[in-house]
């Protein structure tokens, strides 16, 4: 007390004696509270960061989009974090960090089957009543579905996505013969293609024990005429004889030599390259493959077919695993109102436009199928669009997680000859029922 009296002493006698204390001590005043309101007025201007995980491979071209966003909202920055390269190991890295709690995410960039599992889990804000039924009426009815749980709405679609197969129109043309129409034409096609040297390999798919190996999957699958799970009735369809067929399949391309040996370790992106150093001559890959097997730098540009994906002999129509990403806004992010700013501006009309230009993805929004600019750069859009309606679609069901995880790892053990086709598909089968039994109990 001593010590305030003093200095309260101290300035009353400089103050009476000294004029320039008395003009020293206003400045310092005045300074000080010049700061004091203009501090907390530049940390209320500090832009807002919303974080978002995402592939590595799909960073480039979303940041058309972000760009488009920040400029257009000069308070708000989208960061966007660089997750692996496969769709399921984003999805754990997203999982731990809402378990664990604290997670640094406000956005979440959702595949096409995350849902229901982070909606069951409570990590996910309800967008039901932020989008109007206008709004959602210019997207495809599936990627909006894919968003829902329970009947509201939890993720927005950004992009869509329908497996295709691409084929080297110049080998098959320079040999006198036709692309395929069926499976077993793919893999004559490519024996004969191998046989003249041609092309080292016949047909790249992904194997790896991972998501990419479900879509890939579900295609052959469709094409032999089988089913994997019934989301209406739950019915179990691995240990039919179409699933076996088409595991036996798989296993043939790789005895028969038509696909390498380390297919079986592949994801989209070893396919893509192997394919695009112009080493085989059919690939299974997602549309978006198309922008970079046509770059100025690829050894194959111009030299490329893309077709829907063949059935085996007798079945009328292949099939095409509906994929795609969207967006969601995490229960636990400090910024839900800009987070909200953000998910309405990636999927408005014209930077959804601007996006899908840049990477040749495939649209949510069904109008851009058909925009002329967009098909004078991408001539195959309004088939894809056929393709897209008739996809076929993974389970939505809360357990699709641990369903689709056991689907690969006994269709793993039967590309790697652990198992026959046969058995891994009957354990693949019982192990797919008791999980959805123990669902229903719950
Ligand atoms: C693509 C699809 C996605 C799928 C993934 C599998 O990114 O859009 O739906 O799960 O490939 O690798």
């Amino acid at each position: 007390m001593n010590f305030v009296r003093s200095l309260k002493q101290f300035f009353k006698q400089r103050w009476h004696q000294s004029r320039r204390f008395r003009i020293g001590s206003w400045i310092v005043l005045t300074v000080l509270s010049a700061l004091l309101v203009a501090v907390p007025v530049v940390l209320s201007q500090q832009p807002v960061t919303l974080r978002l995980l995402m592939l590595a491979p799909d960073i480039p071209p979303y940041k058309v989009l972000v760009k488009a966003f920040e400029a257009e909202n000069p308070g708000i920055r989208i960061q966007l974090d660089e997750g692996p390269n496969s769709a399921n190991t984003n999805e754990d890295l997203y999982t731990t960090s809402f378990l664990l709690g604290n997670s640094p995410y406000d956005l979440i960039n959702m595949d096409v089957v995350w849902t229901p599992k982070f909606a069951a889990a409570g990590w996910l804000l309800d967008l039901t009543d932020e989008v109007s039924p206008q709004d959602l009426a210019g997207f495809s009815p599936q990627a909006v579905e894919s968003g829902r749980y329970e009947k509201r709405l939890y993720r927005m679609p950004v992009r869509s996505d329908a497996g295709v197969l691409y084929y080297r129109k110049d080998l098959i043309e320079q040999a006198g013969l036709q692309p395929p129409k069926t499976l077993d034409d793919l893999m004559s096609i490519s024996k004969t293609l191998q046989e003249k040297k041609a092309a080292r390999w016949g047909y790249l798919w992904q194997g790896r024990q991972y998501e990419g190996l479900i879509t890939m999957f579900v295609e052959v699958l469709k094409g032999f005429g089988g089913f994997w799970i019934d989301p209406q009735s739950l019915d179990v369809g691995l240990d039919r004889p179409e699933a076996v067929r088409a595991a036996e399949f798989l296993r043939q391309t790789i005895t028969q030599g038509v696909s390498p040996p380390g297919v079986t370790t592949y994801v989209e992106e070893d396919t893509r390259r192997i394919f695009q150093a112009g080493d085989a001559v059919f690939l299974r890959n997602w549309p978006y493959a198309w922008e970079l097997v046509n770059k100025d730098d690829s050894r194959i540009k111009g030299k490329v077919g893309i077709m829907p994906m063949v059935p085996a002999p007798g079945q009328p129509v292949g099939g095409s695993c509906l994929g795609g990403w969207g967006v969601g806004i995490a229960k636990t992010t400090r910024h839900p109102q800009e987070a909200l700013k953000a998910v309405k501006f990636l999927t408005s009309q014209a930077p959804q436009k601007a996006y899908i230009l840049a990477s040749g993805y495939v649209p949510s929004r069904r109008n851009l199928f058909n925009d002329p600019e967009i098909v004078a750069k991408y001539s195959h859009y309004p088939q894809l669009l056929k393709v897209v309606d008739q996809a076929v679609l993974r389970p939505s069901i809360a357990q699709y997680a641990q369903a689709s995880d056991i689907l690969q790892r006994y269709l793993s053990a039967a590309l790697t000859n652990q198992q026959t086709p046969e058995e891994a598909m009957k354990a693949a089968s019982g192990e797919t029922r008791r999980l959805l039994e123990a669902g229903k109990k719950k």
